[in-house]
């Protein structure tokens, strides 16, 4: 008789690459996930939904802040230049961009989902007949190797606040290998700003429960992809501002002591243990600056909105 059929069952493992970074960030103290792992599908739709939110201000705040700026950032922006948006995903807010730079030849989206870069890229490319779509299936958090763009200037887009998921050392860090591309002297940077913790906890603890979801999701994913039992009624999610950091941060808090069999592993929780799930970082113009000033770039303008709610900063190489 095969061996193998004398073994108990075991949950399916589908997703290796989760599973083991699932099985590091238990093993860790304190428990923490990366955010990446949020947008799976239902994540993603879930995350369509927070920008639509009420009290999450930043989508719709850097989208007014693009539409009224348009003229200024225009300035920034060369005749025949490339913009490389870093997670384009939807590129929802890119087609203002595309619309209102004339001046542009190409567009570059890199993002780590191929099936929707590639879908939504063929979609811009019937949209906008002018411009040079190039689609670039990549992890920003490794080198970006651009198409060869003979020499087009470059202009950065990396919106949307996603540059708050890294620490100021990855974030600068990232900076600088975006000062490497070849002909990249302009970056558009969405940053979400600091500002009274009630605003910023209340924009990722909703009171319908929307970023709970988006938060617990990611137990039900890990279940799904990645042989995880956990029960999610055991679960709650939780935002708290931690001001010494300047960053909102997500947390799955255990309601009780409780044991939970993930793959092989068995990884214990004590009641109000908590999974770090994600920071997002708040800048003010000042440590903006200063995370440009020692990663090679400069701040040439901030455009913000008449609360000073978010900014998108438009950096050039020092
Ligand atoms: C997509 C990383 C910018 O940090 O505000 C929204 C993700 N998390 N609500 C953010 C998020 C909870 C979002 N970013």
């Amino acid at each position: 008789m095969d061996a193998r059929t004398m073994e108990p069952r075991k949950p399916e493992i589908g997703n290796s690459a989760l599973y083991s970074d699932v099985i590091a960030g238990m093993s860790r103290s304190p428990k923490g996930l990366s955010p990446k792992w949020f947008y799976d599908d239902r994540g993603s739709a879930i995350f369509e939904e927070i920008t639509q939110l009420s009290e999450y201000y930043p989508s719709r705040t850097e989208r007014a802040i693009l539409e009224t700026g348009l003229a200024r950032i225009e300035a920034h922006v060369p005749a025949g230049a490339a913009l490389v948006e870093l997670g384009s995903g939807a590129s929802v807010k890119t087609r203002l961009l595309l619309n209102g730079l004339k001046g542009l030849s190409t567009y570059v989206p890199v993002d780590i989902s191929e099936d929707f870069l590639h879908a939504s890229a063929a979609e811009l490319a019937t949209d906008f007949p002018r411009l040079d779509v190039r689609p670039v299936v990549a992890d920003f958090m490794q080198p970006v190797p651009l198409p060869d763009l003979g020499g087009q200037p470059v202009v950065g887009f990396f919106p949307g606040s996603t540059i708050g998921n890294l620490s100021p050392d990855a974030a600068r860090a990232l900076l600088m290998r975006l000062g490497e591309w070849p002909d990249h002297d302009t970056l558009i940077l969405g940053v979400d700003l600091v500002k009274a913790p009630e605003t910023l906890v209340a924009a990722y603890d909703d009171a319908s429960g929307v970023t709970a979801r988006f938060n617990l999701n990611l137990l039900r994913r890990l279940n799904r992809e990645a042989g995880a039992e956990f029960d999610l009624e055991t679960f709650r999610h939780k935002a708290i501002w931690n001001a010494t950091e300047a960053r909102v941060e997500m947390h799955l808090q255990s309601l009780e002591d409780q044991s939970v069999q993930i793959g092989d592993h068995v990884v214990e929780f004590a009641a109000g243990e908590t999974i770090h799930t994600e920071n997002s970082h708040k800048y003010s113009v000042e440590s903006l600056s200063e995370l440009a000033r020692t990663a090679g770039w400069h701040l040439a303008e901030v455009l913000t909105d008449p609360q000073a709610l978010f900014a998108v900063a438009i950096l050039h190489r020092t």
